[in-house]
């Protein structure tokens, strides 16, 4: 039977490969937050455009010992992470300065996405001109990384509380969406959150894929708070330069290195950049819309009681008993 013959696909949808429509028509799907649909696509929800470029990026992507992976659940503090680890690792090439490559770019762009940027629309996108180590972002869920898990590479992954990260997402998804549609309410996201059903989500999952993976393989993931990084950044900071195998020595501790780089990749200095007010680096997203507040315990003004005694429940019933607690709850 012809593929066209299958009703249900969006406009965007029937931009893809007829082996990815193929695959569409076999997998569960939901109603998305901004898309017509999210997929059940190994396990996690996941768009229709992110499926063809995951698959492509399983297929093609060769690792190297040397690469760093920076993975996170959507609005978790990914930029930010981007932007330290850059600073970090790079450091030798752009001492903070005027001319420091964060200041002209976003943090997206020194750092592309695997699913969004490099494999979006190229199964076979030219990583040769990439300098080591090579620096990849990713949303993927840590069961489908393919050959990163079975390398010696580096993970880093971002967790922030589920609280603040659904709120994140709630209003960025209603900024991204095309102006035609209506925005998706706080009770029907918040109601899909709850069971699973957000981008890259069930979110506990995803969360406890790296957690228990960076348990077991302490040298090759590390597991980061966003509010232990608002909390004491400077410590974290030295975690990860370690943990990336570029440490700082006594001497840039001394002479302010490690505050410097905060304060570069902070959220005021980020968020007031020309190039973080304008322009597009993921997807057609304008680059504002990353940095809205940057606070931990927004939720509170936004989350009703009842919300927050469901929300809590999930977080006992899904991360009980696995260690993963977060400090800033209820
Ligand atoms: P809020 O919506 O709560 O403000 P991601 O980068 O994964 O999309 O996450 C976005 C969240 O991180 C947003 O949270 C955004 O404001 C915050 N953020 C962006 N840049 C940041 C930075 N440099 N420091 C701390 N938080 C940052």
């Amino acid at each position: 039977m012809a593929i066209t013959e299958n009703p249900p696909l969006d406009h965007e949808e029937e931009k893809l490969s007829d082996e990815c429509k193929k695959l569409l028509l076999s997998l569960p799907k939901e109603k998305g937050w901004r898309t017509l649909h999210l997929f059940q696509f190994q396990g996690f929800w996941c768009q229709s455009t992110e499926i063809q470029s995951i698959l492509a990026f399983q297929n093609h992507f060769q690792t190297s010992d040397s690469d760093i992976v920076l993975a996170s659940i959507p609005k978790s503090g990914t930029t930010w992470l981007k932007a330290l680890t850059f600073a970090i690792v790079n450091r030798r090439h752009f001492a903070v300065s005027k001319s420091h490559p964060l200041l002209t770019s976003n943090p997206h762009d020194l750092v592309p996405f695997l699913e969004y940027k490099l494999y979006a629309n190229n199964p076979l996108p030219d990583l040769s001109k990439f300098p080591e180590p090579r620096l990849f972002g990713t949303h993927i869920p840590y069961p489908s990384l393919s050959t990163i898990k079975k390398s010696n590479c580096k993970i880093v992954y971002i967790c922030r509380n589920p609280f603040d990260t659904f709120v994140s997402s709630w209003h960025f998804i209603n900024k991204v969406k095309p102006q035609s549609q209506a925005p998706i309410s706080l009770d029907e996201a918040f109601d899909m959150y709850c069971k699973g059903i957000v981008g890259f989500g069930p979110f506990w999952e995803h969360m406890l894929g790296y957690w228990k993976e960076s348990l077991n393989r302490p040298d090759n993931v590390l597991f980061l708070k966003y509010e232990d990084m608002k909390e004491n950044g400077v410590f974290q900071l030295k975690k990860l330069a370690n943990f990336l195998g570029f440490p700082f020595s006594l001497e840039e501790e001394r002479g302010g290195e490690i505050e410097e780089i905060a304060k570069l990749c902070g959220f005021q200095n980020m968020k007031k950049l020309e190039v973080n007010r304008s322009g597009k680096s993921i997807k057609n997203f304008e680059n504002k819309n990353l940095f809205r507040k940057a606070e931990v315990g927004d939720w509170m003004n936004y989350l009703t009681p009842n919300m927050v005694e469901r929300l809590s429940k999930v977080l006992e019933e899904k991360l009980g008993g696995s260690g993963l607690k977060f400090n800033v709850l209820p």
